[in-house]
């Protein structure tokens, strides 16, 4: 049954529908002829308006329009639906033929390498490791090392005091006397461990730093010893070509007492920031066990003798990678940290 009034707006909604693309567009077309305010809609509502011979057709056309418009709308939309599915499923699926995504991968810092370094080259010595606290006494920071309170030796070290008796240890040395105190000689150690002063920053000094300590007793160890483990040493981590040097110093817990310098790699001797125009870079204090330190610790300075070192290892790496600024180790830069990846 069909009536003019309605056919006009039966087939543009047919048009329409033929013509939607997807299921937001179908709706629409449901929305546009068959909602509340729908063209079909406002046809069936306006029957009353019309004259009572022709509502009957009218209703009838409009009705059946209705039907078949719904059934229509709804098998379209059921298709439209499942092609929307299957293009949605076709994008989400893996592509197994991608390549994987590579984690980013961390990497030793310098300074971990060159602690790791400098432990092998002792181990391979026979030297085993040793710890002791950061928070130290005194007495095992100064007063067992032979530096009495008041003592112009103090002044060395700028200390960083936690009590009366109690600081943060100025050096690994301490430890010399924790591991002499629970052993009897001989003693082969080395001790790596972080250490604080009141040192102000700059491009060779760093408030907290780190050093190895090593420490050797027993009978008839010489000064000789001592250096040609240095040397041997210096090899191991700069390689053959490397330059050192001994030069005489004081320590109040050696006699005598040695520092040792390597060939500033930055200007090779002729002077420069670095290593404030001497050409040289310092990397650690050394010399022979005073015999007071042994015998504070219980050991007979008439059977045995010893040696002892105290290395830098940020000065260390400085030289062995080239860093013209410790406290490039502290900034976390990983500009500066990937090179070493
Ligand atoms: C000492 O600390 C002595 N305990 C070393 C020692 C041990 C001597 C055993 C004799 C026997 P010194 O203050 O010179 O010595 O420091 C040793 C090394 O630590 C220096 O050669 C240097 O390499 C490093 N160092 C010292 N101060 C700093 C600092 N502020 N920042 C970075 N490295 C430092
Ligand atoms: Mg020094």
């Amino acid at each position: 049954m069909t009536h003019p009034r309605v056919d006009a707006v039966a087939q543009e909604a047919r048009d329409a529908i033929a013509s939607a693309r997807s299921s937001a567009e179908l709706e629409q077309v449901r929305v546009t002829y068959l909602g509340r305010q729908g063209a079909l809609t406002q046809l069936l509502r306006g029957l009353g308006a019309l004259p009572a011979a022709e509502r009957p057709a009218v209703g009838a056309a409009a009705n059946e329009a209705k039907r078949e418009l719904e059934a229509l709308l709804e098998s379209r939309l059921a298709a439209a639906l499942e092609g929307e599915r299957r293009v949605r499923r076709e994008s989400e699926r893996p592509d197994l033929t991608l390549p994987g995504r590579r984690p980013p991968r961390g990497a030793l810092h310098p300074l971990t390498r060159v602690h790791d370094e400098i432990v092998a080259i002792f181990a391979g010595l026979g030297f085993s490791v040793a710890e002791g606290p950061e928070i130290e006494t005194d007495y095992h920071n100064f007063e067992a090392l032979n530096i009495p309170r008041d003592h112009p030796a103090r002044d060395m070290q700028d200390t960083l005091y936690l009590s009366e008796s109690t600081l943060l240890r100025t050096h690994t040395s301490p430890v010399q006397i924790r591991a002499m105190l629970a052993r009897k000689p001989p003693v082969r150690i080395i001790v790596p461990g972080r250490v604080f002063r009141r040192d102000v920053a700059d491009t060779s000094h760093s408030p907290m730093f780190h050093q190895v300590e090593g420490l050797a007793v027993d009978r008839a160890i010489t000064m000789g010893d001592l250096k040609g483990t240095l040397e041997l040493f210096a090899r191991e981590m700069f390689g053959p070509g490397s330059r050192i040097r001994f030069r005489p110093s004081f320590f109040p817990f050696t006699e005598p007492s040695a520092e040792v310098d390597v060939l500033c790699f930055v200007c090779r001797g002729g002077g420069c920031r670095l290593c404030k125009q001497s050409g040289w870079l310092e990397i650690l204090g050394s010399g022979m066990v005073h015999p007071r330190v042994l015998t504070n610790v219980g050991y007979d300075p008439e059977e045995v003798t010893g040696w002892a070192f105290g290395m830098g290892i940020e000065r260390i790496a400085m030289l062995k990678y080239g860093i013209d600024d410790l406290r490039l180790f502290f900034d976390n830069d990983l500009r500066f940290l990937r090179q070493f990846a």
